[in-house]
């Protein structure tokens, strides 16, 4: 094959990238995005502060913009994101207690009614854990060590038809806290029944040369729980090649790890653009890192 998309369709699996609304209108970029990519994530125009920007009213213009641009040229979308601590619009964050809690509820039944049917997927919550493995100090946190669970069941019940995955970033190596506080987290959930379908690992590689440790052992953990896998947010430092073919590998070396999403087109289109850590340059050429990419795959 001789696009990332089909190459990863070869294994039943997709290949992914963030879309800007913003960038729509440059032909470079959709150029080589509408060539290369068979999945597609709103980089900023699904999350609370755009959707809901203020109580009560929901604005999917941006989101639908992308969704609409992805659909008509075959491709398939993923939702991110429902409940995070970031990109709030200012009336959520100024929200605590039952009034949050509810919040989140009513913004999860809002976005996905509007989406309904629509969707591959949707990161149902983002980045809840620290480092360490415990929780993370959020105004959601502070509604009820709960609130994960209910946004679960919240979204299940809102559309039955869609993936749900719970998503973050530094849950790559096996043996760190944060992956394994994520970890006894799905555990419980599947053990108990809570509604999850899928593991987001953003995979934002910084500096080294080579994979966090155990990356794959990571993958076949999680999908071992009974929850696919997916690579939602690929960058690397430098787009070293080593790593870029060595998390693809280690998605293909396991059967549940069904898709892989980089976090841009082109370097200049990262927001960490400084670090050109993308497979395309600044001017839309193929760099050795999206080769590398393409043969693993
Ligand atoms: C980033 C976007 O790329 C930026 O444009 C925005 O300013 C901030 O958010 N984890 C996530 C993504 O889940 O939503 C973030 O995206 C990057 C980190």
């Amino acid at each position: 094959a001789s696009t990332l998309g089909a190459a990863a369709a070869q294994s039943g699996r997709y290949f992914g990238t963030a879309i800007a609304a913003g960038r729509l209108s440059n032909s470079t970029y959709t150029t080589i995005a509408a060539r290369e990519f068979n999945m597609v994530t709103a980089e900023n125009e699904m999350k609370p502060d755009a959707t809901q920007p203020n109580r009560g009213q929901f604005n999917f213009s941006a989101g639908d913009q992308i969704y609409n641009w992805a659909t008509q040229r075959g491709m398939r979308v993923r939702g991110h994101t429902l409940a995070w601590h970031a990109q709030q619009p200012g009336w959520m964050q100024s929200l605590s207690g039952s009034s949050l809690r509810q919040a989140m509820i009513d913004h999860i039944n809002g976005v996905m009614a509007h989406y309904r049917g629509k969707l591959h997927s949707w990161d149902v919550v983002n980045e809840a854990f620290n480092e360490d493995g415990s929780r993370r100090q959020s105004n959601l946190q502070g509604t009820g060590n709960d609130w994960i669970e209910v946004a679960f069941r919240t979204a299940r019940a809102a559309d039955s038809s869609t993936k749900l995955c719970y998503n973050d970033y530094n849950i790559e190596n096996w043996t760190y806290g944060k992956t394994q506080g994520v970890y006894n987290m799905i555990r419980d959930f599947k053990s108990r029944g809570v509604p999850i379908d899928c593991v987001g690992l953003q995979t934002h590689f910084t500096g080294g040369s080579s994979l966090p440790g155990n990356f794959q052992t990571t993958l076949s953990s999680f999908a071992a729980l009974g929850v696919d896998v997916v690579l939602t947010e690929v960058d690397v430092t430098n787009a070293s090649t080593t790593q870029y073919a060595g998390l693809t590998q280690a998605c293909l070396n396991v059967p549940r790890c069904i898709g892989i999403t980089v976090w841009g087109v082109r370097d200049s289109d990262s927001w960490r653009a400084s670090e050109n850590p993308l497979l395309f340059d600044g001017n839309g050429n193929k760099k050795s890192a999206y080769t590398s990419v393409l043969n693993a795959l």
